[in-house]
């Protein structure tokens, strides 16, 4: 890390298994703090159903401005069948979208990486995914997403009409092109921009927009794709994408799609970030899995992508790679070792709780720590 004055980590966890999950993750924040010396203050809030409960709204203003003056927030998830009958506008997800929005966080990274101990439980044959280590980068401000007009009109006949519009101004997507080859060159140095430029408007400007940011950063191999070809792609060949950088609507898909591919949605960690600003470090940290109500309560729910989203916090927030390489390494061993919540586990194979998942992973931090000191 490099500098050293404490850090503000706004802790959301939302509804569901989020606060399982988040709780399971502090414990890791907690280890960094007293093992590596970083100063991380931790304040908290409600987001999601549970803030509806409390205040009515997914994401009051007090929660906002807190999120606004911290350096990262880590969220869990939100959501779940108490809200579902809400109207759209007040239901828990929005408000993860009012922190991406008003935030101005227009880069949503989600990586997809495959753990060799766990190829088996892709759908997919093991040789397809071996090794398998993709990132989407989706645009996470603009699109369909929050575009004008949008709403549902009833006629005089009283028949129902429904718009959403999908808008893109050119900065919105130079902007996010430009995180997307950053990124490349600290990877592979390929970027694969989808879009559909044969039947939108939206992406022909897409397309030529990124076109444009590719000549005049020619160290990138930028190709492009259609989203349906690259839905197609994802499952036949996905070793053949280093980044890919998208839209909101095709990135919220195609980011599934790719989670997918490892076996588990409970392993991935993403981010959303804003990078324009040289030095700019604020980030929303969360699982890409859901609030799964369906086992909430349980103590089962898997805590990896939270604890790798941490990882991606340390990285990127904190300027601690060491301290993010330490973490990813021990999930990795843990895994390794065996170790197997009940959504990664094979039928018959002996499973952990959540805390016996973190247990695992706070032993091999502790190993990796003593051997680094060695
Ligand atoms: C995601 C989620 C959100 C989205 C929902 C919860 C609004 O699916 O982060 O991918 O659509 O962006
Ligand atoms: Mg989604």
């Amino acid at each position: 890390m490099k500098n050293d004055s404490a850090m503000k980590l706004l802790v959301l966890p939302g509804d569901g298994i989020g606060p399982e999950i988040v709780d399971q993750t502090l414990r890791v924040v907690n280890w960094f703090t007293e093992n590596a010396g970083l100063t991380i203050e931790i304040d908290y809030g409600l987001a999601g159903g549970a803030s509806i409960d409390d205040c009515g709204v997914p994401l009051s203003d007090e929660v906002f401005a807190k999120a606004k003056a911290s350096d990262a927030v880590l969220f869990g998830a939100v959501g779940g069948p108490k809200w579902d009958a809400l109207p759209r506008a007040s239901r828990p997800e929005m408000g993860i979208l009012r922190l991406r929005k008003g935030l101005d966080l227009y880069a949503n990274l989600r990586p997809a990486i495959s753990f060799s101990a766990l190829l088996g439980a892709s759908a997919l044959r093991p040789e397809i995914v071996r090794d398998l280590d993709i990132l989407i980068v989706r645009e996470s401000t603009a699109g369909v997403y929050f575009g004008e007009p949008r709403g549902i009109v009833t006629s005089a006949d009283g028949a129902r009409a429904a718009t959403d519009t999908q808008a893109y101004h050119e900065n919105e997507i130079k902007r996010v092109c430009e995180v997307a080859f950053e990124l490349a060159r600290a990877r592979n140095s390929r970027v694969c921009s989808v879009d559909k430029a044969n039947v939108m408007e939206t992406g022909a400007l897409w397309r030529a927009v990124t076109t444009e940011f590719g000549n005049q950063n020619p160290d990138i191999e930028l190709s492009h794709m259609y989203a349906d070809n690259c839905a197609m792609q994802l499952v036949r060949a996905p070793k053949q994408f280093d980044v890919i950088v998208t839209d909101n609507l095709f990135g919220d898909i195609l980011s599934d799609q790719a989670a997918a591919l490892t076996g588990s949605l409970g392993l991935l960690p993403s981010a959303t970030i804003a990078h324009g600003a040289a030095g700019q470090k604020f980030g929303v940290y969360e699982p890409i899995h859901g609030s799964a109500p369906d086992i909430a309560g349980k103590g089962i729910a898997n805590p990896i992508a939270t604890i790798l989203s941490f990882a991606m916090c340390l990285r990127i927030s904190l300027d601690a790679s060491r301290e993010a390489a330490l973490l990813e390494e021990a999930v990795r061993l843990a895994l390794s070792g065996g170790i197997r919540t009940p959504d990664i586990a094979a039928p018959g194979e002996k499973t952990v709780s959540s805390a016996g998942m973190t247990d695992a992973i706070l032993s091999r931090l502790n190993d990796l720590s003593l051997k680094r000191e060695a």
